[in-house]
């Protein structure tokens, strides 16, 4: 594994760990806030400088389902990502002089929207890379043969994860957030900080999993005996 890739890694773990910062608006305040927002968005810029090969094989890559989801994840993605930008430049404190006058309360609503929409989609394009990271993580750790009962410990966790992420929606009340609608019911950071941010994990944690296991289901579908696919192969062969 080449030092840049894991860099690039390296990166990518900082801005997730900004965006879930972001979060945390009513815990640090505005100042904190703004400048690891910047922050997230400068390495999103340096992300896409690395992966700027990828929109160029659009056209020519396969248009097999994983493909296609991977396609409009990034997509959305860019665009929920260009939502928060626009909408935080135009709401920010540092920039008010020059941007005040839209700073409205609807333009502060988009700018939740489209965070906790990032939050999601960004779990999703987790999710869809998590083979690899996985490899990474075995390849550090330097495991090279399977254990069943390494397997099974994970598959626990992960069954935990995806059910604390649940009970999370509900704690943060995400179907709201994601859906514009107006509460009042923010996190009491007094209360507790660390759980404000186990809720996000857990919920990101939901995502990742879903998408995974979707992908997982699809490939499984694809090589089924007697599907579509696996006789196009065969007759191929
Ligand atoms: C906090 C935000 C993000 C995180 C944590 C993240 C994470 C990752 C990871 C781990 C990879 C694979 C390793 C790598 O190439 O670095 C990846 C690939 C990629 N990301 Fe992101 N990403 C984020 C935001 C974005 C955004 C906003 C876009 C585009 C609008 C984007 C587009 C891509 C593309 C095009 C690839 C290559 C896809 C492929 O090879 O299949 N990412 N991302």
């Amino acid at each position: 594994m080449s030092p840049v890739f894991l860099s690039r890694l390296v990166f990518d773990l900082i801005a997730a760990g900004l965006l879930l910062f972001g979060f945390s608006y009513w815990w640090l305040g505005n100042v904190a806030h703004e400048v690891a927002g910047s922050a997230m968005f400068v390495l999103v810029i340096v992300h896409n400088v690395f992966n700027r090969r990828w929109y160029g094989r659009i056209a020519k890559g396969s248009r097999e389902p994983r493909s296609l989801f991977n396609i409009a994840v990034t997509f959305l993605l860019m665009t929920a990502m260009l939502a928060l930008l626009i909408s935080g430049v135009l709401i920010s404190n540092a920039l008010s002089g020059v941007m005040s006058p839209y700073a409205g309360f609807t333009v502060r609503q988009i700018h939740t929207l489209a965070a906790y929409w990032v939050l999601v989609i960004v779990s999703m394009h987790l999710g869809l890379r998590w083979p690899m990271i996985m490899g990474v993580a075995r390849k550090l750790t330097g495991i090279t043969q399977p254990n069943a009962v390494r397997t099974l410990v994970l598959r626990a966790i992960v069954v935990a994860i995806a059910i604390h992420g649940v009970w999370s929606s509900f704690a943060l009340a995400i179907g709201t957030k994601l859906s514009m609608q107006m509460t009042l019911d923010w996190w009491n950071f007094e209360e507790s900080v660390a759980g404000f941010f186990v809720h996000c994990l857990a919920i990101a944690g939901l995502y990742i999993c879903l998408t995974y296991y979707a992908m997982k289901w699809l490939l499984a579908r694809k090589r089924r005996p007697g599907s579509a696919a696996a006789v196009a192969e065969n007759v191929h062969q």
